[in-house]
């Protein structure tokens, strides 16, 4: 038996020791399964980005928030940021120490807030509003302070995060109000950060959002800009999702050899001492795993051929809610069958027309009991999946540096669906 089409695992020996479905038998299918090896490998690309002694980078785990991963993230010598109590949870059970976790919120309440202060935490907010809400409850406190430059990207409308149309961050045109209020609350403006949304493929818009944070810190007082211990510059790098297509990579050497001219030349200028931080999430997370899943039924209605497997947009919702791409790979044919290329269309098994993978795609012809992998489904896979139908969330699986599988979640059973019922 050979795989059908399998060239990009194939190529980095994602499976290790095992095979896509010896590993679909063994714990089931949906089944996210990580490579330890390629989470390194990412984690170190975004470590080498710049030699700047007070460089580093910001893991965003709300792209994967499982500890076994956090750890190796850790071990990588990366920092976390976390942006709800049950995120700074999960920071917490990989073993990061509070200097190590950042809390970037977005419209926490007092207690969220509060349960971040009681931890020693360094907390940024994003309005006038909660920075008001933040000094009341930590007076005398230090505060990192979200700015929005005015310059959004990111790979669909939903994911923008800077510009002029979206929730997030102070405007500069706000800088005094900010000042006013850090000085009626008696705080230390001890951060400034942004995020200009999610996935860049060219480094000129980051590096020029990147600028503007700069400007606006030189903006700040004498006394303020010798007080600021972090400039966070966001995360959104990209991630080729079409590899059968050839797409190609951000360009990390060149992202980093400008980043790093920019923060040294900086801190030259300005005698800053602090920390700049980068803030990825998708980058570090998304290209260490792929989905595993199975046909189940396959018909066609009218033009139209539908493949139906049990990876529905409960496990992977990106398809469904941004009209996201991810390649997909065929293994192991139990027998031999029919695989001339046809246009499929592959869908999941939630009650819901939106519900499909893959649209309209020229694949070799997928049959019933084929195991189909779909890539790059590590970040925003897992964590915004749900419970939709009343169906279990997955297991997860990491193939470790020796090339071993390790279960890291086991898959939910019928008893965790009521766990929170009262009756
Ligand atoms: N920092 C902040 C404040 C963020 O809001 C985010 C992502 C990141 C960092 C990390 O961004 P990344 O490097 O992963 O692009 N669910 C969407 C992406 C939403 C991103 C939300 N914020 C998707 O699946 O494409």
């Amino acid at each position: 038996m050979s795989h059908i089409r399998s060239s990009y695992t194939d190529a980095c020996a994602f499976y290790g020791r095992h095979t896509p479905r010896e590993l679909a038998e063994t714990y089931g299918t949906p089944l996210y399964v990580y490579n330890e090896n390629i989470l390194r490998q990412r984690c170190r690309e975004l470590m080498g980005l710049s030699a700047h002694p007070g460089f580093g980078v910001n893991y965003s785990v709300k792209a994967n928030a499982n500890p076994a991963l956090l750890k190796i993230v850790r071990e990588e010598g990366l920092v976390v940021d976390a942006m709800s109590p049950g995120e700074l949870y999960m920071d917490e059970l990989a073993g990061f120490t509070p200097e190590k976790i950042l809390y970037i919120s977005n419209n926490n309440s007092a207690a969220e807030l509060q349960n971040a202060l009681v931890r020693g935490l360094l907390v940024s907010v994003d309005s006038l509003s909660q920075l008001d809400l933040l000094g009341g409850l930590n007076p005398g406190g230090k505060v990192m302070v979200r700015f929005n430059p005015g310059i959004g990207a990111g790979h669909h409308a939903k994911v923008i995060t800077a510009g002029k149309a979206t929730k997030f961050g102070v405007t500069p045109d706000k800088l005094d109000a900010v000042l006013a209020l850090v000085k009626r609350h008696n705080l230390t403006l001890a951060g400034l950060n942004q995020h200009i949304g999610s996935l860049f493929m060219e480094p000129e818009g980051y590096l020029n959002a990147a600028e503007v944070l700069l400007h606006l810190a030189e903006r700040l007082p004498e006394e303020a800009l010798a007080k600021l211990e972090v400039i966070d510059f966001g995360g959104g790098f990209g991630i080729p999702y079409r590899k059968y297509d050839g797409e190609a990579r951000l360009n990390m050497d060149e992202l980093g050899a400008r980043l790093h001219a920019l923060i040294s030349g900086w801190a030259a200028k300005t005698g800053y001492k602090g920390r700049f931080l980068v803030e990825p999430g998708r980058y570090v997370a998304a290209e260490c795993s792929v989905l595993l899943g199975r046909v189940h039924a396959v018909k066609n209605n009218g033009e139209k051929r539908y493949v139906g497997t049990d990876l529905g947009f409960n496990v992977l919702v990106r398809p469904a809610m941004y009209d996201s791409f991810h390649d997909l790979e065929i293994y192991e044919a139990p027998g031999p069958q029919d695989r001339a290329e046809l246009l499929q269309t592959i869908v999941g098994n939630i009650c819901e027309s939106g519900d499909i993978l893959a649209k309209d795609r020229t694949l070799p012809a997928l049959h019933e009991s084929d195991v189909l992998g779909v890539l790059d489904a590590g970040a925003y896979g897992f964590t915004m999946g749900s419970n939709y139908n009343m169906r279990r969330r997955p297991a997860e699986v990491l193939i470790q540096g020796d090339g071993t599988a390790r279960l890291i979640r086991r898959r939910e059973n019928l008893e965790d669906l009521a766990r929170c019922l009262l009756d």
